[in-house]
């Protein structure tokens, strides 16, 4: 990631909730974004993370096919689109979400069929789509932003959910923490306990974590 500002920690930034210098800072690795996922070296790898959570997406979506082809998916914090490129076939139309302009436009140039990529902040959801079936969010956003926001995000996104849809999203792991080659500091670690909780609290109906518990980031499953 770019350097921050100077006096602008990267968790001062989040927790700020500075969306411009935030965006301008995923902008800057837009065009390098789909090239790192690539590498299985990448940090954004370890653990297996991404594939992990694509792999998750189909579970969840088989068991529900009916339900998805009629209904809409949202990728909360879309990036270049990765997770809408593989989800989309099952539902009836998708929107990825970003507030990086730069990560919008690479998502844009997939020319994914019944999708349409629109930069915006995903604290704002209810406003910016209609109501979906499901929503996806890969990249730990709940990390990022920490408690207090990750909880406005968690509203946002219950409030974005049609009745009986169901929001995917990951979060790092602070039961294992200490086995990771990669545990940043600046980032917000959650048990699995507190991430259910946090979904309650946001009036999802059910919380569920998915994933074993020496893994590095773990998915919440949270249903209205
Ligand atoms: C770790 S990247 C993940 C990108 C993509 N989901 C993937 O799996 O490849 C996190 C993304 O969240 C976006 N983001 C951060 N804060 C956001 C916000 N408030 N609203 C919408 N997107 C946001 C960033 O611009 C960035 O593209």
């Amino acid at each position: 990631m770019s350097t921050p500002p100077p006096g602008r920690s990267s968790r001062e930034l989040y927790a700020r909730r500075s969306l411009k210098a935030i965006a301008a800072r995923w902008d800057a690795r837009a065009d390098s974004w789909d090239r790192a996922l690539d590498d299985p070296d990448c940090h954004l790898n370890d653990d297996d993370a991404y594939r992990r959570f694509i792999r998750e997406a189909r579970r969840l979506i088989a068991r529900r096919r009916p339900f998805c082809a009629l209904h809409g998916v949202i990728d909360a914090g879309c990036g270049t689109g990765l997770v809408l490129a593989e989800v989309i076939s099952s539902f009836a139309w998708g929107i990825g979400i970003d507030i990086s302009p730069r990560m919008i436009r690479v998502a844009r140039a997939r020319r994914l069929g019944k999708a349409k990529f629109i930069v915006g902040d995903c604290f704002q959801l209810p406003s910016l789509c209609p109501k979906a079936g499901a929503i996806f969010s890969r990249g730990v956003l709940l990390s990022h932003y920490g408690r207090e926001q990750g909880g406005d995000i968690l509203n946002a996104a219950r409030a974005a959910l049609a009745p009986g849809g169901f929001l995917v999203i990951d979060f790092l792991n602070e039961a294992a923490r200490t086995r990771q080659r990669h545990a940043p500091e600046d980032k917000n670690w959650f048990t699995g306990e507190e991430i259910q909780s946090m979904a309650r609290r946001a009036g999802f109906a059910a919380a569920r974590v998915l994933g074993k518990p020496d893994r590095r980031a773990l998915l919440l499953l949270a249903k209205t």
